[in-house]
Formats: C-alpha cells, sequence, structure tokens
C-alpha cells in the first residue's frame, strides 16, 4: 500500500479520500509546522507527500528515494523547486480555483480594516479612550471613487477587482498576462503605483517579484496611500515599508503575509496602521476543505498513473 506523508492537519474530507484509495497516510500533529530534519524523516518510504506552503521542498526532499507525488496543498508554489521535480520526475500539483473567492474577500477585508483604520478604533476602544464622537476622529479614506491598482491580475486579482467595483472603486492593473484584461485598464507598474490611492498585491513570488515593491517603489506611491499583500512576503521589502510607514508616506498597510513568515518586522507590529494577518487569506472551512480535496484527489490520480487535474511539473 502506498505510503503518503500529510506536513499538516488538514480538512478530514482530503484523508478520506486518500484512505478510501487504499492509501496508508501519516499526518503531522503538532501546533508548527513540521522542522526540516523532521520533514526529511518523515517523507522516506513515501510514494508522495503533501506538503504546505510552509515547507521547502527542495532537491533534497525530491531525492528521497520512490517519492513519485508532490500533491501541494496550496496554490501558490514557490516553495517547491519544480525544476528539480522535472529533473528527477516527481509529479507536482497545486489547488487553483478553490480558494480565490476567500482570498479575495479577506483582500477586501484588510482594504477597508487599513482605510477606516479598524485596528486604531479597536485599541481606542478597548483602552476606554473613546471620550465621545467627533468631526475629526479617525478619519479614513473613502473607496469610493478612490483607485485601486492591482499588481497581477490573476484569477485572485480579478476577483478582488469584481468586489473592487462594488465598493466603487476605480481599478487600474499591470500584469505581465495577455490574457484579455476584463475590461480592467492596464498600465505600467510605474504608473500604478504613482496614481494608485490603494495598492494590492496579487502577483506570484518569482526572482523578478521578490523585493517588487522595495524603498524606491514605495517613494513613487502616492503620498497617504494604501498597501495591500495578500500574495507572498518577500514580495514587498518589510524593512522599507516600515519606514514607508514610519514616515506617513504610506498611510496605511494590511498584510496576510510576512517576509520571514511567522515573523512579522517587529516595526510593524508596533504600528496600529499597519493591519496584520497570519496567512489566513484562503482560510475558509469551505476553501480549506476543498483544498485539501483537490490535494488528495491529484494525490489518488497521480499515484494512480492517471495525469492529475493540477499538474504543474
Ligand atoms: C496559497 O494557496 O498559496 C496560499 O498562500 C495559502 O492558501
Amino acid at each position: 500500500m502506498p505510503r503518503v506523508f500529510v506536513t499538516q492537519a488538514i480538512d478530514p474530507a482530503g484523508l478520506a479520500v486518500l484512505r478510501d484509495a487504499g492509501l496508508d497516510v501519516a499526518e503531522h500533529r503538532g501546533e508548527r509546522p513540521i522542522g526540516r530534519g523532521p520533514l526529511l524523516a518523515a517523507v522516506k518510504g513515501c510514494a508522495g507527500v503533501i506538503p504546505m506552503p510552509t515547507d521547502r521542498i527542495d532537491d533534497a526532499v525530491l531525492a528521497t528515494a520512490g517519492l513519485r507525488v508532490v500533491a501541494h496543498h496550496a496554490v501558490g508554489y514557490d516553495n517547491i523547486d519544480l525544476e528539480a521535480a522535472k529533473r528527477r520526475g516527481v509529479i507536482v500539483t497545486n489547488t487553483p480555483g478553490v480558494l480565490t473567492a476567500a482570498t479575495a474577500d479577506l483582500t477586501l477585508a484588510l482594504m477597508l480594516a487599513a482605510a477606516r483604520r479598524l485596528v486604531e478604533a479597536d485599541q481606542l476602544m478597548r483602552a476606554g479612550a473613546f471620550a465621545g464622537w467627533r468631526p475629526l476622529l479617525l478619519r479614513g479614506l473613502a473607496l469610493d471613487g478612490a483607485r485601486l491598482g492591482i499588481v497581477g491580475l490573476g484569477r485572485i486579482g480579478r476577483a478582488v477587482a469584481r468586489r473592487a467595483a462594488a465598493f466603487g472603486l476605480q481599478t487600474v492593473h499591470c500584469s505581465r498576462s495577455d490574457k484579455p484584461d476584463a475590461g480592467i485598464e492596464r498600465v505600467d507598474l510605474e504608473t500604478l503605483l504613482a496614481t494608485s490611492d490603494i495598492v494590492s498585491l496579487h502577483c506570484p513570488l518569482t526572482a523578478e517579484t521578490r523585493h517588487l515593491i522595495d524603498a524606491a517603489a514605495l517613494a513613487r506611491m502616492k503620498p497617504g496611500a494604501i498597501l495591500i499583500n495578500t500574495a507572498r512576503g518577500p514580495v514587498v521589502d518589510e524593512a522599507a515599508l516600515v519606514e514607508a510607514l514610519e514616515s506617513g508616506h504610506i498611510a496605511a498597510a494590511g498584510l496576510d503575509v510576512f517576509e520571514d513568515e511567522p515573523r512579522a518586522h517587529p516595526g510593524l507590529r508596533a504600528l496600529p496602521q499597519a493591519v496584520l494577518a497570519p496567512h489566513i487569506g484562503s482560510a475558509t472551512v469551505a476553501a480549506r476543505r476543498q483544498m485539501a480535496l483537490k490535494a488528495a484527489r491529484n494525490m489518488v490520480a497521480a499515484l494512480a498513473g492517471d495525469t492529475p487535474p493540477d499538474r504543474i511539473a
């Protein structure tokens, strides 16, 4: 019976698919992601592994004797060495589509929270410091009529644009893809940064996008603009963002991902105008169940010798 290792507790529906297919399933259980040594040890003897974005699936993991399939429990796969997988003949899959709505919803939640200063408002109430209604208390950015710049118009970027329209945001985008852009004006990155009231990142993490939003990019953004990142932490130079927030040049940020996860820059933690979330973009019951099901079905198909639906290598 082929053995599959799952590196975190996942929705039981996914485990049931694996077990119903006759696979021997082992899971890492624990509050923290599995460490490097335990991961290498656990994968030994396995035909498949279902990893999380917290696991580095590099050549050392992919070289494990007998490992045939990596069915990623995520859509972003910057943590997996696809070239090494191809070279070693290991099949890799991911979970596109099923977390689009959840991640787009969280993007809007961060946008609203940053624009309307919800962390500051919450802190004020908890401190018992609300002295009564005042016209100038905690004024924020009105979304209606503001300009939203989406960097990366993939599935999630488009879903954000659809939601943004309901709030009256005027959306532009910059994207490398040549797909039709759903009637959204396309501009270059310079223009997007210089003219957007809110910049929202939806690009994958690649060598090209690492620190795409660095000190120079932040300086080019409109004074008082807001930055939202639900993509990958290293797309933003976090130390530069802290400086831009401290100086007031960037009014607020909404961040679900961090450069050195799970750690957030201490400067960010000290700033109430930074709304921080622990990488929960896809964390709805429905999305996490669908991700588990997709990963499991990809695994079962690949181990049976069929082409898995979401093969990326
Ligand atoms: C992904 O799937 O890439 C997210 O970051 C985790 O849901």
